[in-house]
């Protein structure tokens, strides 16, 4: 099978990495618009090949793993859809609800199956988690903590266009945690501050915020995110319900420090990001598209999905500015 990859940077730099890692893939193939990128990251991985243009890529790819700038993904994800060929399209698949809404309404018209990378729903331990839940092995669910924190804000340059904490940040919670308890929303309430450094207020954001969610059984998740953790970087997800308590995302290397004679200790092993924290979801996600590509899987991640953490993620925005709770109708 041939995957390829347009965009090589960041994050299509490692997934090019974990596939070319497949036994699956028998080809890696790589576009990038900067002159020489796509041939440089090809030189350093086995089994892949730089092309020299979009269209070339998709053309000889069996499937074509979307990494490239936010605004770039809708004419991307379409020229796949024109070409019928199966795409994995990186968070978030447009930048607004109109656009998204148009994109998803032809995704599902066409047929050819996109998966959207939110890698919590890739990873094992939340896959299992999932499982737990729906299977009732946990009880009603009672309530659900997610935190998630960066180690080190992102480039400041890139705060005006991110969309805010909301939509850049806690979108990874506010897709799984829905998907998780598999009820609805019904309603949400956030709050944020600037803490961290004063360039967040100047893009008119917040460095640390959190939101409530209630689920229409009446559970609540809480769900903490900031751009600043001293000890490393820290995503856990925590569930309650009436026969067990589980976490995912407390390992040894969780970067908390218990103050009990004998809890955990936070030490340099902690992780220091995303790549290192989510490693096992970005590698599953990767055997998961092949294995979707081959027709021997569904899609975990569909594209309407997305619409859902996007409307939540704008519930928490105005949440967050005016002060007060928003319901949600029939929304997620
Ligand atoms: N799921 C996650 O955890 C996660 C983490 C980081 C970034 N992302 C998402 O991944 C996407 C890429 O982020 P990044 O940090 O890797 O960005 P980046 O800027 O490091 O890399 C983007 C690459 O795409 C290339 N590019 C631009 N236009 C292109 C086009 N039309 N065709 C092919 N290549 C093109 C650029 O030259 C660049 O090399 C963003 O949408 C971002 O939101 C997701």
């Amino acid at each position: 099978m041939r995957i390829g990859v347009a965009g090589v940077g960041r994050i299509g730099t490692m997934h090019a990495a974990h596939l070319a890692s497949l036994p699956a893939v028998d080809a890696v193939l790589l576009y990038d618009p900067i002159d020489g990128r796509a041939a440089t990251a090809a030189a350093t991985l086995d089994k892949a090949r730089p092309t020299d243009t979009a269209a070339g890529l998709i053309e000889q790819a069996d499937g074509v793993l979307v990494a490239t700038p936010t605004d770039t993904h809708p004419a991307l994800v379409r020229a796949c859809l024109a070409a019928d060929t199966p795409v994995l399209c990186e968070k978030p698949i447009a930048a607004d609800l109109a656009e998204m809404t148009r994109l998803v309404d032809e995704i599902e018209k066409g047929g050819t199956p996109v998966l959207v990378g939110f890698q919590r729903r890739f990873d094992p331990a939340v896959v299992e988690l999932r499982r737990r839940i729906a299977t009732g092995e946990l009880g009603p669910i009672y309530h659900v903590r997610a935190t998630g924190f960066d180690a080190n804000p992102p480039d400041l340059g890139y705060l005006p266009s991110s969309g805010g904490i909301f939509r850049d940040l806690l979108i990874h919670d506010l897709d799984a945690i829905p998907w998780l308890v598999g009820e609805p929303v019904t309603e949400v309430y956030a709050s944020g501050s600037v803490l961290v450094d004063r360039a967040f207020a100047d893009a008119d954001d917040v460095d640390n915020a959190v939101a409530l969610l209630r689920f229409a059984g009446g559970a609540h998740a809480v769900l903490a995110g900031g751009r600043h953790d001293p000890l490393g970087y820290d995503h856990r997800i925590e569930v309650l319900g009436g026969k067990n308590s589980v976490a995912v995302g407390l390992d040894p290397r969780t970067p908390l420090t218990s103050l009990e004679p004998d809890g955990p200790q936070a030490g340099p092993d902690a992780y220091p990001g995303f790549p290192e924290r989510f490693r096992r979801a970005y590698l599953n996600e990767m055997r998961v598209f092949t294995d979707v590509v081959a027709g021997r899987a569904e899609n975990p991640s569909p594209a309407r999905d997305s619409l859902v953490s996007l409307r939540l993620a704008e519930a928490c925005e105005r949440s967050r500015r005016t002060g007060e709770p928003v319901r949600l109708e029939g929304a997620s």
